[in-house]
């Protein structure tokens, strides 16, 4: 630690107010716009340091405070700077803005959750080998790294390394050269601003290689990019399936920038730091990848100013890379968002239609519901005494009549070799009643679930043989106990079943709009598979997450949740369609995966939303224009298109121009909801808007007439000017006007839609309005 911050820290403890505490230092992005192009490596390095030289005292201090000099494409540094030095710089006339360094998170959710859901397999099959798996094309993984022995990163078949291909391999401890190969065809990691803050990496906690240690990463970067393997199981034959490998035979570019927390249980997960996230899109985008995946955030909004992955974002895409990025999982609460500008694919998570379906079976025969991946020990066809937790309490432990089988408090002589229910304790993970049951010798147990943690049961990798059943059959179940002098019972092992529930729903989890920094944007955009997602784990760390001294497993699948999982789905997705339409903008390939996204199940009833009780429908503010259909987004007919410029366009109406100096505003800025976008949203509806859209044809046949639809919430009208347009060839761009005029009724947000059909496409688009 500093003399100055530890001289900081001593005042605090003496409570003074903070204000004292100016001489701390802290890590700042210095930030000045692109680069003009005609400078060489040297000349922007020394150029940095001459900024840091006009607040420094010394050469050494001045070069010692240095973390990164960006000098690709983004024209910047990250030093660690007093607050009075970064006030000095941020008012130099070149400087953009100087940012005070922020953490960002990883977007599973906490310990990993089950419910059920596939994309549609064989018609994807078709789309892979239109776009030969996605070949040569690049996806950037901005993670915790890959475990680079994983099966679904091996390039067995696979073609030689694209020539434009400018990446490198970097090796560190568990990272040889040799692991990067024609699937992974570059890594690197950036530790220099998590090191600022919490000092240097400790070792035994994380490879200081691109290298795995949490797994989190090699999920990520599997589902996007990975080898399809089949058959592969989770956990000991349980939960069998195929891994998910959206693209198969796209390449894979790792960029290491999460790392695990000091002294944290690694359930927390890992922390990435924006100066570390902002040097990794600089070099990817000097790299060459096509398609960048960002499952991390914060659910805090950040204006784009002030958001080192927005402004990263804003580069990749001036040269038409795709970034997708998480929407967060701090849902169901509203305005939760994270990664909300307009040049970026924001995604939330939706269920699939697969349970790990494990019965329990009674004494009396009943067979009762439940969801399990706990491999089976139990005896077949032998029933088990069956015994309540409060009825095998150790006789000198406080009574607690909850039946949550907290740790230390069953009776060995009790629990040895019966099943036992418990019930779920509020505030406690939901390993802690197998552990105890395993600790005490029991053969088994039945997890029942509380109102008080939610409706959706999870299936998870118990210590001992064990299901999760709802609250009312746990309920039942202790009454059969009650009731009956001898009761018994079994566990059916877990198996896989398919379709036993409406799916896609939305994951209670996921983040939800409207966007807090800019609500003229109806964000998220799209929904994909985001629970009970199998893919590859790191053989450094355990399914649970917990230590090793509670849970010493390696498994080399896992089964994760979180918008981090849904993300490189539609990551995917991208560089498919990249692979098939090599000449679509960023812009396009967004617009053709949300007018094509669907807003009905399997059953074609309306998505629901499993943040409700009764299976209420969905909103856009969760599922954004529908959950994806990368086949449809193949062909989409129309496309809304934007490049860089209409996005400069866009933020000098938000007085937000300062990204690129070097772009003059026009003297009429562009309203918010110009902004040439597939959706709308309407904060404030009152009397009318008319909203200003392009449509580019990208359909197969050339000439075609398109007619207009709409569908508005009572009290409002939405009405297009033209209603019919008409193209004679490909790459042909129509303008129309949207009026959206009238007022919501009630307060908050309504729903309605528009869409253009030429009979063969249909192209569609959520309004989200609200008049209060
Ligand atoms: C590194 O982490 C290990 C495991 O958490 C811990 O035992 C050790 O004390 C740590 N080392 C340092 C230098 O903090
Ligand atoms: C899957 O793997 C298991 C165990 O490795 C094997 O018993 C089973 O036959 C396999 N199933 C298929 C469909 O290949
Ligand atoms: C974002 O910018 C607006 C306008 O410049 C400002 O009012 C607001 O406080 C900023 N929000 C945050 C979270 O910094
Ligand atoms: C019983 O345990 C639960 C945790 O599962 C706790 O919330 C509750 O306060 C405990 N009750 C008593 C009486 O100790
Ligand atoms: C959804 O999540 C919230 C917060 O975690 C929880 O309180 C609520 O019970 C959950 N709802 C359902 C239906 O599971
Ligand atoms: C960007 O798109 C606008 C139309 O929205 C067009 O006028 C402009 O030429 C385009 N700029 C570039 C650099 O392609």
């Amino acid at each position: 630690m500093e003399i100055s911050s530890l001289f900081c820290l001593l005042l605090l403890l003496l409570l003074l107010p903070p204000s004292s505490c100016l001489a701390q230092k802290q890590a700042y992005i210095v930030y000045f716009g692109e680069h003009s192009g005609d400078k060489s490596w040297e000349e922007i390095e020394e150029r940095h340091h001459s900024y840091l030289m006009s607040v420094k005292d010394t050469e050494n201090d001045a070069k010692s405070s240095l973390l990164y000099s960006y000098k690709h494409t983004i024209n910047g540094f990250a030093a660690v700077l007093t607050q009075q030095q970064a006030s000095k710089l941020s008012e130099l006339e070149e400087v953009v803005s100087v940012i005070e360094s922020k953490k960002y998170g990883m977007h599973t959710t906490r310990s990993w959750e089950f419910s059920g859901v596939e994309e549609d397999k064989p018609r994807l099959s078709d789309l892979v080998s239109k776009a030969k798996a996605g070949k040569d094309v690049v996806i950037g993984m901005l993670d915790s790294g890959v475990w680079p022995k994983s099966k679904s990163f091996s390039d067995k078949g696979m073609g030689p390394v694209p020539k434009s291909w400018k990446g490198i391999c970097q090796t560190g401890p568990a990272f040889e050269s040799s692991h990067c190969n024609r699937k992974i065809i570059g890594a690197r990691y950036y530790v220099k601003g998590y090191e600022h803050h919490f000092g240097r990496l400790n070792e035994t906690t994380d490879f200081r290689s691109p290298c795995d240690m949490d797994g989190h990463g090699s999920h990520t970067a599997s589902i996007a990019g990975g080898r399809r393997v089949y058959n592969v199981s989770a956990f000991g034959g349980v939960a069998r399936g195929t891994a998910s490998g959206g693209a198969p035979g796209v390449r894979l570019a790792i960029y290491k920038v999460c790392w695990a927390i000091p002294n944290q249980m690694k359930s927390l997960g890992n922390v990435c730091f924006d100066t570390d996230v902002l040097a990794a899109m600089d070099d990817a985008i000097s790299d060459g990848v096509d398609v960048l995946s960002l499952s991390i955030g914060k659910s805090d909004p950040y204006n784009y100013t002030d958001d080192g992955i927005a402004i990263g974002a804003l580069h990749a895409v001036k040269r038409d890379i795709v970034v997708s990025c998480s929407a967060g999982n701090s849902g169901p609460t509203p305005s939760t968002l994270s990664n909300v500008a307009p040049w970026i694919i924001t995604v939330g998570a939706s269920t699939v239609d697969r349970e790990f379906y494990s019965p329990v079976i009674l004494g009396n025969g009943l067979k009762i519901k439940g969801l399990s991946v706990a491999p089976s020990k139990l005896r077949r066809n032998k029933m088990y005494p069956l015994v309540y937790a409060v009825d095998i309490q150790k006789p000198h432990v406080p009574r607690n009549e909850s039946g949550s089988c907290i740790a230390g408090s069953l009776s060995h002589k009790k629990a040895k070799g019966k099943i036992v229910l418990c019930y779920r304790g509020q505030g406690i993970s939901r390993y802690a009643g197998s552990l105890e049951v395993k600790r005490s010798g029991g053969a088994g147990m039945i997890l029942g679930l509380v109102p008080a943690v939610g409706a959706r049961l999870h299936a998870d990798p118990h210590f001992v043989p064990a299901t999760a059943v709802s609250y009312d059959d746990a309920n039942r179940i202790l009454k059969y106990i009650k009731s009956h002098r001898n009761p018994t019972a079994t566990i059916v092992p877990p198996i896989t079943i398919y379709g036993s529930r409406p799916a896609p729903a939305m994951a209670n989890f996921t983040s939800r709009g409207p966007s807090l920094v800019d609500p003229h944007f109806l964000k998220p955009d799209i929904t994909a598979p985001g629970v009970d997602i199998l893919a590859a784990w790191s053989e450094k760390d355990s399914p649970t997450k917990l230590p090793k001294s509670f849970d010493p497993r390696i498994v080399k699948y896992n089964i994760y949740s979180g918008t981090s999982m849904s993300c490189p789905h539609v990551s995917a997705a991208a560089a498919l369609l990249r692979a098939i339409h090599p000449t679509w903008s960023q812009a396009a390939i967004r617009s053709a995966l949300m007018t094509t996204a669907t807003t009905t199940n399997k059953y074609g009833h309306p998505i629901t939303d499993d943040s409700t009780t009764d299976n209420s429908p969905a909103t856009p503010f969760s599922f954004g224009s529908g959950h994806f259909r990368p086949t449809k987004a193949a062909d989409p007919g129309l496309v809304y298109d934007a490049n860089y410029t209409d996005y400069l366009h866009y933020l000098c109406g938000l007085k937000m121009n300062s990204i690129d100096r070097s772009f003059k505003c026009p003297p009429r800025a562009l309203h918010p909801h110009d902004l040439n976008y597939p959706s709308i949203a309407i904060p404030k509806l009152k009397g009318g808007v008319r909203i200003k859209r392009t449509v580019t044809n990208v359909g197969g046949g050339g000439k075609s007439v398109y007619f207009f639809e709409s569908w508005a919430p009572p009290g409002v009208a939405v009405r297009a000017s033209p209603s019919v347009l008409y193209f004679d060839r490909v790459g042909q761009r129509k303008r129309f006007t949207i009026t959206v005029s009238g007022k919501v009724k009630g307060n908050g947000y309504s729903f309605g839609w528009f869409a253009w059909s030429d009979g063969v496409h249909y192209v569609r688009s959520p309004i989200a309005i609200s008049s209060t």
